[in-house]
């Protein structure tokens, strides 16, 4: 019998999450809730899917009238469940989609803009292509973690709540990223480094499918 690995993220309680994220040593939350007033408004897009959305950070900056679909798709449908119940007036244009993104046979529909904010540090570059294989976007936004110091996870009450992440965590680098993306055809279009407390940074990287050159 083959047993399937429960995703780590599916232990994880929102609330401890967005705690730790919202600290004023972590500034994670505050620092990605406002990069995504800016991404989700920056390219032309009727539909844009968010991976790895967790609470909906920044999704209060969707306008029904400007965005006709916004998909968010995580692996823990608890944490889906809250981005609804938070955000009632995007009835009929938020759609929640539960998937584990590092599955090969993941289907996911097609998207103009993908936003992925601390997600392809959970799923690794390969899997972050095959998403975008299928997504066809033609611009991709994301924020990846660059730390100065030791460990991914900042210093917090809630530090130990992270420890079950070890087994699943990539550490990232701008160069390789934008090689994975190549490898796919996207050519980068932006980046800016927004420091973090604790010797911490989050770099955000937008590409764009060079078809569109
Ligand atoms: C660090 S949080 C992302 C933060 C969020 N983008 C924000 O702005 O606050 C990582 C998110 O990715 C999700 N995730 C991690 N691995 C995943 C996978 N294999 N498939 C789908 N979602 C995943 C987690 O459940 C979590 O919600």
């Amino acid at each position: 019998m083959v047993r399937r690995m429960k995703n780590p993220w599916n232990k994880i309680a929102l609330s401890d999450y967005e705690s730790h994220m919202g600290l004023s040593s972590v500034l994670q939350l505050q620092t990605m809730n406002s990069e995504m007033q800016a991404q989700i408004n920056c390219y032309p897009a009727d539909t844009i899917m968010v991976l790895g959305i967790a609470g909906g950070n920044g999704l209060e900056y969707i306008e029904a009238g400007k965005h006709a679909t916004v998909f968010g798709v995580d692996v823990n449908r608890s944490y889906l469940d809250s981005c609804v119940k938070r955000y009632p007036e995007l009835e009929g244009v938020f759609i929640p989609i539960q998937a584990d993104l590092t599955k090969p046979d993941v289907q996911l529909p097609q998207a103009d803009l993908v936003v992925a904010n601390l997600l392809i540090e959970y799923i690794g570059y390969g899997a972050f292509q095959n998403v975008l294989g299928m997504v066809k976007p033609q611009y991709v936004s994301c924020m990846i973690q660059i730390n100065k110091d030791d460990g991914f996870v900042s210093d917090s009450p809630y530090l130990h709540v992270f420890d079950c992440l070890n087994a699943v965590h990539h550490q990232l680098s701008e160069k390789d990223l934008t090689n994975a993306l190549h490898h796919r055809d996207y050519i980068q279009l932006y980046c800016v480094e927004r420091s973090l407390p604790n010797g911490k940074a989050l770099l955000r990287l937008d590409y764009k499918k060079t078809s569109l050159l």
